[in-house]
C-alpha cells in the first residue's frame, strides 16, 4: 500500500497543549481544589495529614514553558481512617438490622431521588472537573453525567417493577411465600478511570438502593469530580450508608478485605488486582464479587463487509475517547481480500479525526490521564515494529507529552505484545487472514471474553459465525462497534473480563440476595399473614404497590 505524505500533522502534534489565556473562560478552572473533607458516617471530616496532588491531563504553556495543569489535591488517608469507614458501613447496617437494610423499598427510593435531585444540582463543576482531570471531550464528560442521571432514574423505575411482582404471596404446594431481595452487607465500591462518575454508579446506587452500606473509594485518575458530590451523600442518606475515602488503593484497600466485613466487592480494574483482592478475604465464600476487567474485544472485517459502514464504526470502536474504553475494540482482523482498501480508508477517517483540547468543538483525540500510558504505548509499537510490523498511518504514535497519536500498526502476528497485551489506549493492531479460523482461534486462546464485532452481509457467513462465537464472549455485534449500552442490556463477559452481570435490572440482582418468608397453609398462619399486611407491620412481609 502507498502511504500519502501528509506532514502537516507534526506539527499540529507539537503545538496542542494551549497558552492558559486562550482557554475559553468556560471551561476554565477556578482556583485549585484542595480538598480537606472526607466522609465517614454522616460527617464530613477534615483531614490535615498528606495528601495527593491531582494533575490534569493537560498541559498548558506558562512563562516557564509547559507545565501540567495542577488542579487540586486529595486526602491520602491512612489504614486507620479507612477501617473507621468501614465500621461506619458495618454499624448503619448491623448485621442487617440497621434503618437503611430493614427500610421499606419506597423509603430508600426517596433517598435515591433526593440525592439524584442534589447530584443534578452540581453537573456543570463534576462535568468540568470530568473534562480537566481524565481529558474526556466535554460533550463526552457531559453524556457520562447524563447517562449517570439516566441510569439512576432508571434504576428506580427497574426496581419499582421488580418490588410489584414481588408484592404479593404465592401459593404452592400448601406453603404460602412472600419472595423478595434482601441485600448483602456491607459493600466495597471501586471505580475506574476511564468513566470514573458512570461505572462507579452503576455498582454504587444499585447497591444502595437494595439496602447495603457503602465504602466508596474513587479511583487514583478521576477523583476530585466527587468532591461536589459530598455533601450529597451526607445529605440524602442515613449516616454510615456512604462513606467516601481517598488514599492509596494499596494501602487502604487491602486491609478492608482482610478484615473480612466486606461482604460484596463492586469493583472495575485489572483482573489481577481484582483477584488479589479476592484473596485477602479470610471468608470467601461469603463474598460476592461485581466485577467489570479487562478486555481484547477483536473486529473482524469479513470480504464484501459495507466498508464505509466497517471503517467508521472501527473508527468509533477503537478510538472513541482514545481507545480507553473496556468495550473498546482492541484488535482488528481483516480478511486478505480487502485489506489494502480498508488500511487506505481507516488511516484516512482517522487522519480526519479532530485532535486538540477537550473543550475545542468536535474534537476526538485528546491527552490522556496517565502520564506513564505514552511510554507503554510506545513500546507496543515499537516491539511490534522490531518484528515487522509497520506504524501504517502518518504520524502514528507522536508523543508529545500525555498526548499519544493513534499508531496503526500492520500486519500484526500473534509474537507480538499488542496480539495479546491490552493496549487501553490509541494503538490500533490490525491482523489480515484468509481463515476465518484465524480470528476464531484467536477468541478461544484468549485469557478475555467481552465482546466481539462482525463486520460482513452474507447471512450464511454471519449465522455460522454468531453460534460458535456466543460461547466465546457475551455479546456479538453485528455490523456495529462494542459497547455496553443501552444500559437495559446485560453488560457482563467470560473469562477474566467480567464476574457477575450488570444492566439496570441485573444489577438490583447481583447486590441482592432473594429471600423468603413461607408459612404452611394453616390458618393460624393466614390470619397472622393476614394482620401482618392489614395493619402494616413489617416492611418485608407487605403488598404494598409502589406507583
Ligand atoms: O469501559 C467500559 C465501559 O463500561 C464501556 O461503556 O461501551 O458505553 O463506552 P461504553
Amino acid at each position: 500500500m502507498q502511504l500519502q505524505e501528509k506532514p502537516q500533522l507534526q506539527p499540529k502534534i507539537d503545538s496542542i497543549f494551549p497558552d492558559e489565556s486562550s482557554i475559553p473562560t468556560e471551561f476554565q478552572l477556578p482556583d485549585p481544589i484542595h480538598q480537606t473533607e472526607y466522609l465517614i458516617d454522616g460527617l464530613l471530616r477534615q483531614w490535615e495529614g498528606s495528601r495527593q496532588e491531582v494533575s490534569s491531563s493537560i498541559y498548558v504553556k506558562t512563562a516557564d514553558g509547559f507545565s501540567q495543569k495542577v488542579i487540586g489535591s486529595v486526602p491520602i488517608l491512612s489504614e486507620k481512617e479507612a477501617l473507621e469507614a468501614l465500621d461506619a458501613a458495618v454499624v448503619a447496617y448491623n448485621n442487617g438490622r440497621g434503618h437503611w437494610p430493614t427500610m421499606s423499598v419506597s423509603g430508600r427510593i426517596e433517598h435515591i431521588q433526593d440525592f439524584a435531585y442534589r447530584m443534578k444540582e452540581k453537573k456543570q463543576e463534576v462535568v468540568n472537573l470530568l473534562m480537566w482531570e481524565i481529558g474526556k471531550s466535554y460533550p463526552d464528560s457531559e453524556k457520562e453525567f447524563d447517562r449517570t442521571i439516566a441510569y439512576i432514574e432508571d434504576t428506580i423505575d427497574a426496581l419499582k417493577n421488580l418490588d410489584r411482582t414481588n408484592s404479593r404471596f404465592v401459593l404452592e404446594q400448601g406453603i404460602i411465600g412472600q419472595i423478595r431481595r434482601a441485600p448483602l452487607g456491607v459493600t466495597l465500591c471501586l471505580g475506574p478511570t476511564n468513566y470514573p462518575l458512570n461505572e462507579t454508579f452503576t455498582t454504587l446506587i444499585p447497591a444502595l438502593i437494595m439496602g447495603n452500606t457503602v465504602i466508596l473509594k474513587p479511583p487514583r485518575l478521576g477523583v476530585l469530580l466527587n468532591r461536589p458530590l459530598l455533601e450529597a451523600f451526607r445529605d440524602a442518606f442515613p449516616p454510615g450508608v456512604v462513606n467516601v475515602i481517598y488514599g492509596k488503593g494499596r494501602d487502604i484497600t487491602p486491609p478492608l478485605m482482610a478484615s473480612g466485613k466486606v461482604d460484596a466487592l463492586a469493583f472495575i480494574g485489572s483482573s489481577k488486582a481484582a483477584s488479589s483482592l479476592k484473596k485477602l478475604h479470610p471468608k470467601p465464600h461469603r463474598l460476592r464479587s461485581v466485577l467489570g476487567l479487562e478486555a481484547k474485544n477483536p473486529g473482524i472485517i469479513l470480504p464484501y463487509a459495507d466498508l464505509d459502514l466497517a471503517v467508521k464504526e472501527c473508527v468509533l470502536g477503537t478510538l472513541s475517547y482514545n481507545g480507553q474504553r473496556c468495550t473498546a475494540l482492541k484488535i482488528l482482523f481483516v480478511h486478505s481480500q480487502i485489506i489494502d482498501v480498508f488500511l487506505e480508508r481507516f488511516c484516512d477517517a482517522i487522519a480526519n479525526l479532530k485532535f486538540g483540547m477537550p473543550w475545542e468543538k468536535g474534537v476526538t483525540l485528546t491527552p490522556l490521564p496517565d502520564i506513564e500510558k505514552p511510554k507503554y504505548l510506545t513500546e507496543l509499537v515499537e516491539d511490534a515494529k522490531s518484528l515487522g510490523a509497520k506504524v501504517v498511518n502518518e504520524a502514528g504514535g507522536t508523543v508529545n507529552k500525555t498526548f499519544f497519536y493513534p499508531a496503526v500498526l500492520y500486519p500484526i502476528t500473534s509474537q507480538m505484545r499488542v496480539y495479546h497485551e491490552e493496549q487501553f489506549g490509541p494503538v490500533i493492531p490490525i491482523v489480515p487472514f484468509d481463515d476465518i479460523e484465524v480470528p476464531i482461534q484467536y477468541m478461544v486462546e484468549s485469557d478475555y471474553g467481552q465482546q466481539v464485532s462482525i463486520f460482513g452481509n452474507n447471512a450464511d457467513t454471519i449465522s455460522k459465525l454468531v453460534d460458535p462465537l456466543v460461547n466465546q464472549v457475551s455479546r456479538v455485534n453485528l455490523n456495529s462497534q462494542c459497547q455496553r449500552g443501552p444500559d437495559t442490556f446485560p453488560f457482563t463477559a467470560r473469562k477474566d473480563s467480567a464476574e457477575g452481570t450488570l444492566s439496570v435490572t441485573d444489577a438490583l440482582y447481583a447486590f441482592s440476595l432473594p429471600t423468603l418468608v413461607a408459612a404452611k397453609q394453616t390458618d393460624i398462619n393466614k390470619g397472622m399473614l393476614t394482620q401482618i399486611v392489614r395493619e402494616h407491620k413489617s416492611n418485608f412481609l407487605s403488598t404494598d404497590f409502589i406507583l
